[in-house]
C-alpha cells in the first residue's frame, strides 16, 4: 500500500497541514488533506496503528469539509468526506446496487431439486447441466464494489435494490481486501456478493465473555452479524469477529462499460477461484461441481451431518448452474434467479410445552430462570430444559406457563426459546412470577442498576456455595478428577461438604461405606484431590470464582504476585496497572480480597497444603525465546493444531495476535493461506514463516 518513503512524506505533509504552514490554493490544500486522510485511515483501519490524534484528524477532516462546502466544485467522488459522512451519520446513506440483490427460492427434498433441474434444462435447452453446490451461509448479506482495483463501497442488502452504505465498517474487517487485482483481467468495475458471518466458536466465546461482564447475551450469530455491520463505530464492528465470505460476482464491466460476465468470466467455479486468488474468503474448499443429480444428492446428504461440525452456521446448501452463459439463459424473476436454488436442511426448530420454570442460583448469586419443557428431539439431542436468561427475556417474549413454545438450536449447541405460539393458548396459561426471594436461602433478591439479572447477595447462601465448589473443581480451575457435580451435590446432602475448604477434609472412612463407592474409587478421589494441592496459582485464582475473573485474567494476575496473599490489600489503582485488567475487573478483585471470609478461605487452603505461591516452575513461559515477538497463524496448519501453536508461542514467551497489523512480527502461513497472507506481505516489517521455520525458531 504505502512504501516507507510514502509514509515519511505523508507524515511530514500531515505535520505541516496541522501547523497550517503551507500556502496552498484551496484546490491543492483539499487534495493534500485528502491524501493524508486516506493515509491515516489506512493506518487506523488496516494497521490499527494511528500516528495522529483523533483531535488532529477531526480538525483536518473539518478543514476539508469547510473547503468543499464553500467550493463544492472541489468535491471529488473519492473524497473521504463522501464516505465517512455516510458511515458516521445517524442513518446510513442509501445506495443503489449495481445489480439487484435477489433472494433464492427454497427446496426441501430430492423431488424439489429434480424439478429445479428439469426447469433449468427446459430454459436452457441443454440436455445435461453442470451445477456447483456450496454451503448457504447464515449471516447478513453484503455487496462490495471495486473500481480500478480499489474497494469503493460496501452495502447491506436493504430492499434488494437500495441498500445501506456500510463501507466504513466493511473497511475495518480484515477479511475484506481493500484492493484486489481485477484490472489484470480487464475488469474495471465489479460487484461481489457475500455474507458477513460470525464463526460459531467466536460467537460462543463472545457470549461467554458477555455473560461474565453481565452484558446482554446475543441470541444468534446471524442477527449479531447484521446488527454489528450497522454499528456506528467501525472499531466496535471490527471487534465483533465478523468475517466476509464472498460467493457471487453479480456485475463486472471493463473500462468501456462492457459486460464481462459470460464473456471474460465463464463459470461460477472460475469466479470463486478468481476471488480466492485475490485474497477473499470464499466457499472454495466446501463446494463441489456436480455433473449428475445423483452427485448432488450425495453431496447434500453428506452436508446434512457435516453442517453440525462446520465452524460456520449454515441453514442449507445452494445449488447453482456453473456455466455463466447458461445462467443468463435461465434469467431471473423479479424475486429470484432461475439458475440457483437453496436447499434447506431439516428444521432445527421444534415445538413443545412449557411445564415449569425453575430458578438456578449461580456461584455469584445470579438467579437464572430455566424453562422445563416437555422433552422434544431437536437436531440430534433431546431437550427438556432451556435457559430463559432473565426476567426481561420472559417479559419481552411474553412467555407464560403452559404456553406452546418454539425451541431452536442456535450455534448448534445452545437451545433457546424463539417465542410462543400465542394462537395455541386456551386461557389456562399462567403468568410467570419471578421470585423476590432466593430459592435456596430465601434472602431478598436485588437487582443492581445497570444489570439485567437479579442476584442473591447472601455470602452464606448454600446454593452459591454448591456452585462455587463445582466451579472450584472444574477443568479450567483446580481440575479435580473424580469430583463431579453429582458427587458434590450428594456430599453436600450428606453433610460432608459445606464449602470449598471441606474438599480437603473429606471423611473418607464414611465415603468408603457408601453404596457405589469402593477402595479404588476412594483412592482415585483422594489422588485427584491431592494432585490439586500442587497446581499453579493461576488455577487457584480462577477457582476462587471472582466475578469477571476467568483464566486469562487469572494468568495476568498470577504473573504479578509472589504469593496469592499479595492480592490481599492491593488497591484498585495498582490492580489496573496490571496489563489486561480494567477498572471494573480491578474493583471486583479488590472487593473479593477485602472480604475476611475469602482471606480466611485462602488461609485454610494453605493449611491443607494447597499451593499459594507463584513458583518458578509455574512460569507461564518456559523460556523467553520469543520474548517481545508477536505471531499470527493463518491457513490450514499441517504440523500442529491451532491450540498447540498458541501454546508453543505462549510457552516461549511470545504473544499471539488475532489480526494482521503493524504490530505483527511473524505470520506463520499454512496451506491455502489467503487474505491475511496477502495483507502481511504488504507490510514490510512482517516476516512470513513456514510452519517448519517457526518450529526451528523455538528449537
Ligand atoms: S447466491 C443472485 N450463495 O441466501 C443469487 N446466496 O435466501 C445470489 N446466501 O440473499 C445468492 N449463502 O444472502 C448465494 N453460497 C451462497 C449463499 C447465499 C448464503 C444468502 C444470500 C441470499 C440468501 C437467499
Amino acid at each position: 500500500m504505502y512504501t516507507t518513503a510514502d509514509q515519511q512524506r505523508l507524515n511530514q505533509l500531515t505535520a505541516s497541514l496541522i501547523k497550517n504552514e503551507s500556502r496552498l490554493s484551496a484546490a491543492a490544500e483539499a487534495e493534500a488533506i485528502r491524501s493524508v486522510i486516506r493515509y491515516h485511515d489506512w493506518r487506523y483501519y488496516v494497521l490499527s496503528e494511528p500516528v495522529i490524534t483523533d483531535r488532529d484528524y477531526d480538525a483536518l477532516f473539518k478543514r476539508l469539509k469547510d473547503i468543499e462546502t464553500s467550493q463544492p466544485e472541489l468535491v471529488t467522488p473519492d473524497s473521504p468526506t463522501q464516505r465517512v459522512a455516510a458511515g458516521l451519520t445517524e442513518d446510513f446513506a442509501q445506495v443503489a446496487h449495481l445489480a439487484s440483490m435477489l433472494s433464492l427460492e427454497n427446496s426441501y427434498n430430492a423431488e424439489d431439486v429434480a424439478d429445479f433441474d428439469r426447469k433449468v434444462r427446459e430454459l436452457t435447452g441443454a440436455e445435461k447441466i453442470e451445477y456447483c453446490v456450496e454451503p448457504k451461509f447464515d449471516g447478513s448479506s453484503i455487496a462490495l464494489v471495486y473500481e480500478n482495483d480499489q474497494l469503493i463501497r460496501a452495502a447491506t442488502r436493504g430492499d434488494g435494490t437500495i441498500g445501506e452504505d456500510i463501507t466504513m465498517n466493511a473497511r475495518a474487517l480484515a477479511s475484506i481486501p481493500l484492493s484486489a487485482g481485477f484490472s489484470k483481467l480487464g475488469i474495471y468495475r465489479i460487484e461481489l456478493r457475500g455474507e458477513v458471518i460470525i464463526r460459531k466458536e467466536v460467537f460462543e466465546k463472545m457470549n461467554q465473555d458477555r455473560k461474565e461482564l453481565s452484558l446482554k447475551i446475543f441470541q444468534n450469530a446471524r442477527n449479531t452479524a447484521s446488527g454489528s455491520l450497522r454499528l456506528k463505530d467501525p472499531r466496535e464492528a471490527a471487534s465483533r469477529g465478523l468475517e466476509a465470505i464472498l460467493y457471487h460476482i453479480s456485475y463486472a464491466v471493463d473500462q468501456e462499460g462492457k459486460n464481462l460476465i459470460g464473456t471474460k468470466l465463464h463459470s461460477h467455479y472460475g469466479n470463486i477461484e478468481l476471488l480466492n486468488e485475490n485474497g477473499f474468503k470464499t466457499p472454495i474448499r466446501d463446494m463441489k461441481v456436480c455433473k449428475t443429480e445423483a452427485a448432488i444428492e450425495t453431496f447434500l446428504a453428506e452436508w446434512e451431518t457435516k453442517r453440525h461440525t462446520y465452524p460456520i452456521e449454515t441453514d442449507g446448501m445452494v445449488i447453482k448452474v456453473n456455466d455463466l452463459k447458461m445462467q443468463e439463459r435461465c434469467g431471473s424473476t423479479s424475486h429470484h434467479p432461475r439458475w440457483a436454488i437453496a436447499y434447506k436442511f431439516a428444521a432445527k426448530q421444534a415445538q413443545s410445552k412449557l411445564i415449569d420454570v425453575e430458578y438456578q442460583v449461580g456461584r455469584t448469586g445470579a438467579v437464572t430462570p430455566v424453562a422445563k419443557i416437555e422433552p422434544v428431539p431437536l437436531a440430534g439431542v433431546t431437550i427438556s430444559s432451556i435457559s430463559l436468561h432473565n426476567a426481561d427475556f420472559i417479559k419481552e417474549k411474553d412467555i407464560k406457563l403452559g404456553d406452546t413454545v418454539i425451541v431452536e438450536r442456535a450455534g448448534e449447541v445452545i437451545p433457546y426459546i424463539v417465542g410462543v405460539v400465542a394462537d395455541l393458548r386456551d386461557g389456562s396459561e399462567r403468568e410467570i412470577h419471578f421470585p423476590s426471594k432466593c430459592p435456596s436461602c430465601h434472602n431478598a433478591l436485588v437487582r443492581p442498576e445497570e444489570e439485567a439479572v437479579w442476584r442473591c447477595d447472601n455470602a452464606e447462601c448454600p446454593a452459591q456455595a454448591e456452585e462455587r465448589i463445582i466451579h472450584y473443581v472444574s477443568k479450567d480451575a483446580m481440575d479435580i478428577d473424580g469430583l463431579g457435580r453429582s458427587i458434590i451435590t450428594d456430599f453436600i446432602a450428606r453433610g460432608f461438604l459445606h464449602n470449598i475448604e471441606d474438599i480437603y477434609a473429606l471423611p473418607y472412612d464414611d465415603i468408603r461405606l457408601l453404596e457405589g463407592w469402593g477402595e479404588k474409587s476412594v483412592t482415585n478421589l483422594r489422588d485427584g484431590i491431592d494432585a490439586s494441592t500442587s497446581r499453579p496459582i493461576w488455577r487457584l485464582i480462577t477457582a476462587l470464582g471472582i466475578r469477571h475473573v476467568g483464566v486469562t485474567t487469572a494468568k495476568d494476575l498470577s504473573k504479578h504476585v509472589k504469593t496469592i496473599f499479595d492480592l490481599v490489600g492491593m488497591s484498585v489503582e495498582n490492580l489496573t496497572h496490571i496489563e489486561g485488567i480494567g477498572p471494573k475487573v480491578a474493583q471486583s478483585i479488590f472487593d473479593f480480597f477485602s472480604k475476611d471470609g475469602n482471606v480466611h478461605l485462602l488461609q485454610k487452603l494453605q493449611e491443607y497444603g494447597v499451593n499459594t505461591d507463584n513458583r518458578p516452575e509455574d512460569a507461564l513461559a518456559k523460556n523467553n525465546k520469543l520474548q517481545g515477538q508477536t505471531f499470527l497463524f493463518t491457513g490450514s496448519l499441517q504440523r500442529f493444531t491451532r491450540d498447540r501453536a498458541k501454546q508453543l508461542v505462549e510457552e516461549n514467551g511470545g504473544t499471539l495476535l488475532s489480526g494482521v497489523s503493524a504490530k505483527l512480527n511473524y505470520l506463520v502461513a499454512g496451506e491455502d493461506a489467503g487474505s491475511k497472507l496477502a495483507k502481511a506481505k504488504a507490510i514490510p516489517t512482517v516476516t512470513i514463516l513456514t510452519e517448519d521455520e517457526f518450529l526451528a525458531m523455538i528449537g
